[in-house]
């Protein structure tokens, strides 16, 4: 086999057609590393990697398919999924929440008046856990959070073992948080946006 034809994605170049021909089509490569907002249309997949990493596990998941689909229609601008390659391999998917702490309406309802994002879910593909990738994409969502004139805070609830990942991504813990689903209890952590000037100063916005 020649060199060349061991490479699927090089052809020769007189198989391609002419620039003037109107059926010429673009050849498009996927990025290697994406960083976007989520889409109604991202559901299927944030749901694929929601159900490896939570049903499979207890049952149940912080957003079934249908509200997974509501809240990015609602506000796709507070969510981010990283795609590899035009994979999604981890995801956020946030709402907007209007009161001090969480209560069990903020599991679904979004708040377009609220200054505090509640992070509903962050999931990292099974294959791509314990590569940086959570931090990373936490990391991110925090400094694009910090773009948003109208968020101030951004918080979240997690189970006792999650505490320290949380920590170590600037959230403060503000104690155990007053929605309960089914037998599990959760701490509530809060990041106050505006209080990250460097942050901010250092962000692009
Ligand atoms: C939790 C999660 C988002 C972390 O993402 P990740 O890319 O694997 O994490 P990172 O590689 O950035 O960081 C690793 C750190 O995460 C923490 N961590 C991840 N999973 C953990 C677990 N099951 N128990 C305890 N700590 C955990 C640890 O602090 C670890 O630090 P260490 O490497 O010093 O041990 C990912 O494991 C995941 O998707 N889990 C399933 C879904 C979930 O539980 N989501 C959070 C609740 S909404």
């Amino acid at each position: 086999m020649s060199a060349i034809s061991a490479l699927p994605f090089l052809k020769p170049l007189h198989f391609r057609p002419p620039r003037s021909s109107p059926g010429r089509q673009r050849r498009h490569t996927l990025p290697a590393s994406e960083f976007r907002c989520l889409t109604p249309e991202d559901a299927i997949s944030v749901f694929e990697i929601e159900r490896e990493a939570f049903i499979s596990v207890s049952g149940d998941c912080p957003l079934h398919l249908d509200e997974i689909r509501h809240f990015l229609n609602l506000c796709p601008e507070l969510s981010l999924g990283w795609f590899e390659e035009g994979r999604l391999v981890a995801f956020i998917i946030g709402s907007l929440w209007d009161q001090e702490r969480l209560s069990q309406d903020a599991l679904t309802l979004h708040k377009p008046h609220g200054t505090k994002v509640h992070i509903h879910v962050l999931a990292v593909h099974r294959t791509f856990r314990q590569q940086g990738k959570g931090f990373i994409l936490m990391w991110r969502y925090l400094q694009y959070l910090c773009c948003l004139p109208y968020v101030r805070h951004a918080t979240l609830m997690c189970e006792d073992f999650l505490v320290p990942f949380y920590s170590k991504c600037g959230f403060k813990a503000l104690g155990p948080c007053e929605v309960t689903v089914g037998s599990l209890n959760f701490i509530e952590m809060n990041y106050a946006v505006r209080g990250h000037a460097f942050m901010r100063r250092n962000s692009g916005c």
